[in-house]
């Protein structure tokens, strides 16, 4: 069976690198067999993309970059991830956890930055070749505690230090994105403790993998 693409998405601090982290031990710990599991992210999936994550997200020179051209490194980021990475994994059967995907793209670039809907769309259909993810969970969470929980945790990039306004346009966009595929799309109340979020995530994740015939063993 081919293997599964789930992604983890929202705004700045709503605990997408913490959830995943915790379900790649729950998968491992879990009677699904799941024969391999990997993680990764976007940017900086590929050895390509961890540049490009460092152009993108580092302090750089000061130059400001302009938005198409962030929205280009994003969908260069993406192509090598989905030919080189995703693809490739999908096929040997991996699960695979993906910290970020295509939503993103559409929230922070189109919404955010107010770049062309319908180019983002074909970027990122020329990007993945029409690879979605099989189920992504949007870890929604209030704009300003997100943040806050980011700034508690210390440096913060460029992205996260744009203004509040702008991280309000990408939330409004996620909303939008899950309002339009309620098949695909998770939400996900992440204003509560990890472990409240993390046994939400656990129980969808669950009735997804029986439903793929991912079948429950109880042998130890
Ligand atoms: N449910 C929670 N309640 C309180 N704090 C949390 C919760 N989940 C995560 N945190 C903390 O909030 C901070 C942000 O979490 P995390 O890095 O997982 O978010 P993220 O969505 O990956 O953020 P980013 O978009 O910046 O990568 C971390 O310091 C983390 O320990
Ligand atoms: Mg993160």
């Amino acid at each position: 069976m081919d293997g599964k693409l789930i992604v983890f998405e929202g705004v700045e601090g709503g605990g997408k690198t913490t959830q995943m982290q915790r379900l790649i031990h729950w998968l491992q710990a879990s009677c699904f067999p799941i024969a391999s599991l990997v993680a990764t992210r976007e940017p900086g999936g590929t050895e390509l993309g961890k540049g490009l994550r460092r152009l993108l997200l580092g302090q750089g020179s000061g130059e400001l970059v302009s938005d198409r051209a962030e929205l280009l490194m994003y969908a260069a980021d993406r192509t090598q991830h989905v030919e080189t990475f995703l693809k490739p994994q999908l096929a040997l059967g991996t699960m695979v956890l993906c910290d970020r995907y295509t939503d993103s793209t559409i929230a922070y670039q189109g919404y955010g930055r107010g770049l062309n809907l319908d180019l983002i769309e074909q970027l990122n259909e020329i990007a993945t070749g029409g690879l979605q993810s099989d189920l992504t969970f949007w870890l929604d969470i209030n704009v300003e505690v997100g943040l806050a929980r980011v700034r508690a945790r210390g440096k913060r990039d460029r992205i996260e230090q744009a203004d509040v306004e702008f991280h309000r346009r990408v939330q409004q966009g996620f909303a939008e994105l899950a309002r339009q595929n309620p098949d695909r799309i998770i939400r996900i109340n992440a204003d509560r403790t990890e472990d409240e979020v993390a046994q939400e995530i656990q129980a969808i994740l669950s009735r997804s993998l029986a439903a793929w015939g991912y079948l429950k063993s109880f042998e130890s």
